[in-house]
């Protein structure tokens, strides 16, 4: 069960979470108490035990997700907490197996996530990953144009001297992610990527073995983490923000969550 001293165990999620390359604003997002609550006693306890108010679907039960993740999932104010909704359903699914299992570490998903079965967990990024909402405007990118320009350029053509494929190798030529189990790059906060790559860099963040993304993050230097971060997060979201279907061909670094089969309840 969720215990509710909610400030300190905030306090102590914060001393141990990976520095970011940019600043936290976390402090402002105060999670209300009655949030929590309410995720103890939709998400957690049998459906039979809830009062008879409740109602079972599982926007219901997932509602409390959205104190952290914003209304529906569709991120938080700040730049920390991460839009889930509408990204594919295999890499939901990935990233909660990630951090019940402890490869991403956020001490307080962790727990919420801990009781929770394979299928559950499957059944909830369905749930988010079916949401089909509109994405908010991007902001402009507050870098010199040859910083922009070098972002794209990698982002699109990468930069065979350092090794680093085109970021659209894998997640799909419009950057909005590939089925089941990739992730789309655009309409994420700057400072939301920078902290991942930064994560990723530092062991922090870990996928499905092989680790494409640990690779590419440590094989991008600091100054192109700024480019390409620059220019993801400054690209409107094309009208159609669902995933690409398959890529065209395979990878040139093997992913070991791309391969899994979406749904597949490997640790
Ligand atoms: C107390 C705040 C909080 C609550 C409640 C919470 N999350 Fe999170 N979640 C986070 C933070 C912070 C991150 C990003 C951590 C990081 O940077 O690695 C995250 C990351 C995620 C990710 C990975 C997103 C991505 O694009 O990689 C998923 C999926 C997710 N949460 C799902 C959920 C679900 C489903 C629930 C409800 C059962 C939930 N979260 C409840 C704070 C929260
Ligand atoms: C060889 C394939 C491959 C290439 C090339 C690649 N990625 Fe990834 N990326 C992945 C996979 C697979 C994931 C999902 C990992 C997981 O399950 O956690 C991912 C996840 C990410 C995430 C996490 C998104 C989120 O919502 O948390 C970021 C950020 C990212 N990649 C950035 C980049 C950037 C920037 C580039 C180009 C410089 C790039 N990637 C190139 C395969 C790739």
């Amino acid at each position: 069960m969720v215990a509710f001293n909610l400030s300190a165990r905030r306090r102590r999620a914060c001393r141990t979470r990976p520095r970011p390359p940019v600043r936290w604003h976390s402090d402002r997002a105060v999670i209300p108490k009655r949030y929590l609550l309410f995720l103890a006693s939709a998400l957690l306890v049998p459906a039979a035990a809830a009062a008879p108010v409740f109602e079972d679907t599982m926007a219901q039960r997932v509602l409390a997700c959205s104190a952290c993740h914003g209304k529906e999932g569709r991120a938080g104010p700040d730049g920390y907490y991460p839009r889930i909704a509408g990204k594919p359903a295999g890499y939901l699914y990935n990233q909660l197996l990630n951090f019940r299992d402890g490869r991403r570490r956020y001490g307080l998903m962790a727990r919420l996530l801990d009781p929770l079965s394979d299928q559950y967990l499957h059944d909830i990024a369905r749930h988010f990953a079916a949401l089909d909402l509109p994405y908010p405007a991007p902001r402009p990118a507050a870098v010199a144009p040859a910083v922009l320009q070098r972002g794209e350029v990698l982002a699109r053509h990468g930069d065979a001297a350092a090794q680093l494929p085109p970021c659209t190798q894998c997640h799909g030529e419009h950057l909005t992610g590939v089925a089941p189990n990739t992730p789309g790059l655009l309409g994420l906060p700057r400072d939301y990527l920078n902290a991942q790559l930064g994560a990723w860099r530092a062991g922090e963040r870990r996928a499905h073995a092989p680790d494409c993304m640990a690779q590419i993050a440590r094989r991008l230097s600091a100054p192109d983490v700024t480019a390409v971060t620059a220019w993801l997060a400054a690209q409107p979201v094309p009208a159609d923000a669902r995933p690409a279907a398959t890529l065209p061909k395979p990878p040139s670094i093997a992913c070991g969550s791309a391969a899994l089969p979406a749904g597949g309840a490997r640790r």
